[in-house]
């Protein structure tokens, strides 16, 4: 891995081997970002003054009620979609288009059809690696549990597979910044954790910086460091952050047997439904 993801480990590891942690560096800046929307019936103003910081190596998921303005605030992170007002810096670098500095994963992989896996993810390693073969995507595959399987077609691949391609496709950027819109939302529970697990495997091991959404509170307290909660709209913002603090490598069984996890989840849940009687 690259120097400054390794350094990034130690920022947000902060254990150190009894080295001074060095201190923790903002990779994103989102500054009183605003989105309105035009609407045959007039402006809609979705997301108002949405500031947060993420440090580099950090894993943030940002929660709130369908529409409050999730995916907004990410495709304008992504480039997307241009916001309204406030913006969006990585790396000191403003925000003005899509770049291969982000790896985005939505939903549905929307893979290629037409080109093996293998190809699916050499296509997006030649945006940052000119030359590259189809067997450089091999490793890719292999970090998300897809050994051998480069030579099929998407629509030989379960969801679950194809989303882990989603992946492997997002990774072979090397990007500086993960982007994922509800990655997983779309599959059962036990590719979901499966899946959950693999992308905190490979977190742990690159230490990209991650802004997740979510609708699940579990699979938000398992992966974050920081839990964003977005008020519900109009004019979503950025409610509470929850740190969320358990020790890494984390495992799902002994976090669950934590009192600690159960008082944040209903921190977490507490803050929603709040929401969702102020809308009602
Ligand atoms: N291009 C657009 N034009 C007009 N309104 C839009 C547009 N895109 C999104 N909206 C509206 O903005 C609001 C926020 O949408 P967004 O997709 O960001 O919500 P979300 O929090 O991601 O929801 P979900 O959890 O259901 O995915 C919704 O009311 C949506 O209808
Ligand atoms: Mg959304």
């Amino acid at each position: 891995m690259n120097e400054a993801a390794n350094q990034s480990i130690n920022v947000v590891g902060g254990s150190g081997g009894g080295a001074t942690p060095l201190p923790p560096r903002t990779l994103v800046e989102i500054a009183q970002l605003g989105k309105t929307y035009p609407t045959p019936v007039g402006p809609s103003e979705v997301v108002r003054d949405f500031t947060l910081h993420v440090r580099q190596g950090e894993f943030v998921c940002i929660v709130g009620h369908s529409g409050c303005g999730k995916s907004t605030v990410l495709s304008i992170i992504m480039g997307l979609n241009p916001p309204t007002t406030g913006g969006v810096v990585i790396g000191g670098r403003e925000v003005s288009g899509p770049g291969t500095d982000r790896g985005v994963v939505f939903q549905s992989a929307t893979l290629l059809p037409w080109l093996s896996v293998r190809d699916n993810v050499r296509l997006s390693l030649g945006q940052v690696r000119p030359g590259a073969v189809a067997a450089d995507a091999d490793p890719y595959l292999d970090a998300v549990g897809l050994p051998g399987q480069g030579n099929r077609y998407p629509r030989e691949l379960s969801a679950g597979m194809q989303q882990r391609v989603g992946i492997a496709r997002a990774f072979a950027l090397e990007p500086r910044l993960l982007l994922l819109d509800e990655p997983f939302s779309l599959l059962d529970a036990l590719t979901r954790m499966d899946l959950q697990d693999q992308l905190m495997t490979l977190w742990e091991a690159e230490r990209k910086t991650v802004i997740m959404v979510t609708h699940d509170v579990d699979e938000a307290l398992f992966l974050a460091d920081r839990i964003v909660m977005m008020t519900s709209g109009p004019a979503a913002t950025v409610g509470e952050i929850l740190a969320v603090s358990f020790p890494r490598p984390r495992r799902r069984e002994e976090i669950l047997s934590t009192s600690e996890y159960f008082e944040l989840r209903d921190q977490v849940v507490g803050f929603l439904e709040e929401c969702a009687n102020v809308r009602a």
